[in-house]
């Protein structure tokens, strides 16, 4: 897994972290890390954020917040008063890993069995045990965990809670929420057998389907109670966490299931001597856009990067390499693939006489660097004849004559797209978080055998996901 220095961030960015930081009550490493989990997080239009401190926040600066960011999707956790609410601890961190952020409450019967601390301490977040408690209600607390939140999960949902429920009861904190809330509701039942049964219970139960709530289980196995067995037992943490990423992130097209994508990303570093290497300005910014965008459209996607200060894209099989020889390698291991993109500024040199010791100042005057050609790798993987992907995309980043150079290199590469983008210091592309491109093909039709399409200034994001748009219409053409 990357690690990232924020030492290493723009004066400016680090700035706004550490506002953004301290209105969220966290620390700027927990607010990069919130950042990251919701730019890999699928949003959903009604979705909201975590208020910036339920402690000390006015409602207006939680709107004026939950308006800047749609990411992030909060879950109120209600911990029922039975022998499965161990188990919602469990839950905690299955919904923390799906990307949600918890807030728990915690019934007066379940902390016989679980501890507001515990809860608090693997929520990261302070967990609420009491309706009338001062520090938390002088701004009616109960209706902010109620609604400042995308979902409702009641893990156990104990047979008390629920004909609570059913009938509207208001008494404590987690029946206060139940009835004030206009977010779903998640019910995971567990109750011994006989409860289950019980004529009560059923009525309840109808009567909370009927309401529009939904339930998860109970499955069947062993209670607690010994010797007894039968329906009545929670569902397991990770079940109940996918049903909630179920109800409240609705599936995206996934225009590239079922296919394999390549991309190559970032510099590479070709070795001077066991210090110095010779490099570029790629930061794969681009790259890892397009693997998490291919990811996102459903593609088993496989990212091989030279040295970068990136993190993994979630969901993407993540190879680093450092030489041109060694992406080729690895490309060459991940074929066959149904589309390859080669992003990765290689080196098109590296050093023939590679020192096997630092080179050191001597009288004798300067080292010569002798040079010797890479492989090029999209060259190769485009004039295969077999394994040769259906569909090869380079890129070509030029200073001078964009197009004309863009054309003459998908003639001489033989691939089937070139994205060309100009990397002239002034246009700030090495580096920096956009992008300006011409999507350049062959078209026998047109008089110069090639179609070429201008794309405004994008975001490196938003050039990834029209890209992945393309090909996903192309694939499809393809196959159908
Ligand atoms: N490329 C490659 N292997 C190399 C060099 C380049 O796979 N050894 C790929 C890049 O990933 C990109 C395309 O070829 O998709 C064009 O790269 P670019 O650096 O723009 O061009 P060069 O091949 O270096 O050609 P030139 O020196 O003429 O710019």
């Amino acid at each position: 897994m990357a690690s990232l220095t924020i030492r290493k961030l723009d004066e400016a960015i680090k700035a706004e972290l550490r506002v953004r930081a301290a209105r969220n009550g966290r620390s700027v490493e927990d607010e990069v890390r919130v950042i990251l989990r919701e730019a890999a997080t699928d949003a959903l239009p009604t979705a909201t954020t975590e208020a910036p401190s339920s402690r000390s926040a006015t409602s207006s600066e939680r709107l004026d917040y939950r308006s800047k960011s749609n990411a992030i999707q909060n879950i109120t956790l209600i911990i029922g008063g039975g022998i499965a609410a161990y188990k919602a601890l469990d839950l905690i961190r299955r919904l923390k890993e799906r990307g949600f952020i918890v807030r728990c409450v915690i019934t007066h019967a379940a902390q016989q069995f679980v501890t507001p601390l515990s809860a608090s301490a693997l929520s990261n977040n302070r967990a609420y045990t009491d309706l009338f408690d001062p520090a938390s209600e002088f701004d009616a607390g109960h209706i902010r965990l109620a609604r400042d939140c995308d979902l409702v999960i009641v893990a156990p949902a104990t047979a008390d809670l629920m004909a609570k429920m059913a009938n509207g009861h208001a008494d404590d904190l987690a029946t206060a929420i139940l009835l004030a809330t206009n977010r779903p509701i998640l019910l995971a039942p567990a109750m011994n057998p006989l409860m289950w049964d019980n004529a009560a219970t059923r009525r309840n139960v109808a009567q909370l389907v009927r309401d529009g709530v939904t339930l998860i289980g109970p499955g069947t196995g062993e209670m607690a109670e010994a010797g007894e067995a039968g329906v009545g037992r929670m569902s397991e943490p990770t079940e109940i966490a996918d049903a909630a990423v179920r109800m409240v992130r609705p599936q995206r097209p996934r225009p590239l299931a079922g296919k394999r994508i390549l991309i190559t990303a970032g510099p590479t570093h070709e070795p001077i001597d066991p210090v110095r290497y010779i490099a570029n300005r790629s930061s794969g910014k681009q790259g890892f856009a397009i693997a998490a965008a291919a990811h996102a459209a459903g593609a088993d996607v496989t990212l091989i990067t030279g040295p970068v200060d990136l993190a993994d894209p979630a969901g993407v099989n993540v190879k680093r390499v450092e030489s041109a020889r060694d992406m080729l390698q690895q490309v060459e291991t991940t074929l066959p693939v149904d589309v390859a993109i080669f992003a990765a500024a290689v080196a098109d040199w590296r050093v023939a006489n590679e020192g096997s010791q630092k080179l050191k100042k001597t009288q004798g005057g300067m080292p010569q660097l002798e040079l010797v050609e890479n492989p090029d790798i999209l060259a190769t993987v485009s004039h295969l004849t077999q394994r040769r992907p259906p569909l090869v995309i380079g890129f070509a980043a030029e200073t001078e004559h964009l197009l004309d150079n863009a054309r003459s290199k998908l003639a001489r590469k033989g691939c089937d797209w070139i994205v060309a983008n100009d990397v002239s210091p002034a246009t700030g592309v090495m580096g920096g978080d956009r992008n300006t491109i011409h999507l350049i093909s062959k078209d026998d039709s047109s008089d110069d055998g090639f179609h070429v399409e201008s794309w405004p200034v994008m975001t490196k994001d938003d050039v990834a996901a029209a890209l992945v748009d393309r090909i996903a219409t192309t694939v499809k053409d393809q196959t159908s």
